[in-house]
């Protein structure tokens, strides 16, 4: 049910709230608002209550009616200052307003343009999880490696090469599973860094683990079928599994990773289960080795596991625990895996290992979906790893790494220490700050429009509440981009209100 808020002449103010959405309220708000002046219904001029008075009419914190005015402020759909009357803008321009309805005669222009329910299933999805994509990486975008210290050159000269050699065959239509000197080079490799235990013939390159999830979801989901998830857990994994019309289920992690019996009292008949068992996205912490046979009883019974290992190559005290493939019998776990955090997002190469019993299922799907991947990143990452680089640059990534996580804590410890707590580790290419007294959200609104990315763990939790927390990612910028950023946090969190006990 929507609040009405009466404005003044007459006017209404109509604001519709799901507080079970993953969509944060400020932004609720802000649609609510911006919809209803660009179909007119709050005209030019149009006086809006005070921050406080609507959030009490929406039963909201003040802070979040504060952000919401503060994004239609800054797009120019309101005009006022802060603590004076705010106003529809004069000056939003005509050709943007459309009449009360969006629809033309019959509703046709909506029908038209509606999605099918999978497909706003998956705007929605993608919506929380497109995160400043496209945009040159700065302090403290999570998951973006350091693409500033990529052997450029060496790439450029590897791929001159490949081209040059290149034959027609080569230029024509490939093998849905990929160039097998690169299939072959990436076994070869998991099953000695990871305990991987395939064949070249398991291993299906693909672009990106985010495909080897979305194959995954459209290979082994019904619609209908549930999905156990981490929670908080990775956006990306959760997106696809409800694009294929899946129920995500999500299962709390502890200490020691995934609560598998929490899965089984949620979802016991769940179909497949996703885990980040190296290194939990986001918290960070590893699955116990417990745990890992808790799961593999499950998924021998029941199920399918998807093992996504998207960083464990980024480990600075001890050696990563083998992954949970190598430990099944049954043939239920799938693994994924990625060169975006060792080379470059932008690359889109990654891999997938499933079980020889679906070796043909995944061929085809992936044959329907693009083909294959490109023929010649295929072929100079296949170089790139026989001759040596690979290892050599993971190396280079691992201590540029330690020294971007050491300035890192550092830097926060030194500015931050009033706001929040931040404890280093062992692995990775991000860490968690814990806020004393703000809201998560809130903070990284602020924080973004200040020149800082921070991912609120809020917004990667979909089940129980999680404390508030942000990620920071330290990868992708040097030392000096840390420190200003941390400078530029500090004085953020000097600015956005403490959190009030309502949301
Ligand atoms: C846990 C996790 N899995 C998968 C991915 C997707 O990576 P890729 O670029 O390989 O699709 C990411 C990206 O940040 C991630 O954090």
């Amino acid at each position: 049910m929507p609040t009405v808020v009466p404005l003044r002449r007459g006017r209404i103010l109509r604001v519709a709230l799901d507080r079970a959405s993953a969509n944060p309220l400020y932004r609720q708000i802000y649609s609510s608002i911006r919809s209803d002046i660009l179909t007119r219904q709050l005209p030019r001029g149009s006086r809006l209550p005070s921050t406080r008075d609507l959030a009490e009419d929406l039963e909201v914190a003040r802070s979040t009616v504060v952000l919401a005015f503060e994004q239609l402020r800054a797009e120019g759909y309101l005009t006022g200052v802060p603590g004076a009357a705010t106003c529809v803008s004069l000056s939003v321009p005509d050709e943007h307003l459309h009449p009360a309805t969006v629809d033309g005669p019959n509703g046709m222009a909506r029908r038209r343009s509606a999605p099918s329910r999978r497909g706003s299933a998956i705007i929605e999805a993608a919506q929380r999880s497109a995160w400043a994509i496209g945009r040159t990486p700065r302090a403290f975008r999570v998951g973006v490696p350091a693409v500033d210290i990529f052997p450029v050159g060496q790439w450029g000269r590897l791929m001159a090469r490949r081209w040059a050699k290149t034959n027609s065959r080569q230029l024509a239509y490939s093998a849905p599973f990929g160039y097998m000197p690169l299939r072959t080079a990436v076994a070869e490799y998991l099953r000695g860094a990871r305990g991987v235990r395939c064949t070249p013939e398991q291993v299906l390159i693909v672009a990106g683990s985010q495909q080897a999830i979305d194959l995954c979801a459209r290979v082994l989901l019904d619609p209908g079928d549930r999905v156990w998830m981490e929670d908080p857990g990775y956006h990306g994994a959760r997106g696809a599994f409800i694009g294929a019309g899946a129920e995500v289920v999500p299962v709390p992690v502890d200490a020691e990773g995934l609560a598998v019996r929490e899965g089984i009292a949620r979802a016991p008949d769940a179909r497949l289960a996703f885990v980040t068992p190296s290194r939990q996205q986001p918290l960070g912490m590893t699955m116990s080795l417990a745990r890992r046979f808790e799961l593999l009883a499950w998924a021998g019974e029941a199920g399918w596991i998807l093992e996504d290992d998207y960083d464990s190559e980024f480990r600075y005290a001890s050696r990563p625990l083998a992954a949970l493939q190598g430990l099944d019998q049954a043939g239920c776990v799938l693994y994924s895996g990625t060169f975006s955090k060792v080379m470059f997002p932008s690359l889109r190469l990654g891999y997938l290992v499933v079980p020889d019993a679906l070796v043909d299922n995944f061929a085809a799907a992936r044959h329907l979906t693009d083909y294959h991947s490109p023929y010649l990143e295929q072929a100079v990452m296949a170089d790139f790893m026989h001759e040596g680089h690979f290892e050599r640059h993971i190396r280079r990534m691992r201590s540029t790494y330690r020294a971007r996580q050491h300035v890192l804590v550092e830097s926060a410890r030194r500015e931050l220490n009033d706001f929040l707590r931040l404890d280093a580790a062992d692995a990775g290419m991000s860490l968690i700050g814990w806020l004393h007294h703000h809201d998560d959200e809130a903070l990284a609104v602020m924080a973004e429009r200040a020149g800082v990315d921070v991912m609120p763990l809020s917004r990667l939790a979909t089940g129980r509440p999680v404390d508030p927390g942000i990620l920071l990612g330290y990868a992708g910028v040097d030392e000096s981009q840390i420190r200003a950023g941390i400078h530029t946090l500090r004085d953020v969190l000097h600015r956005c209100p403490p959190r009030s006990n309502r949301r």
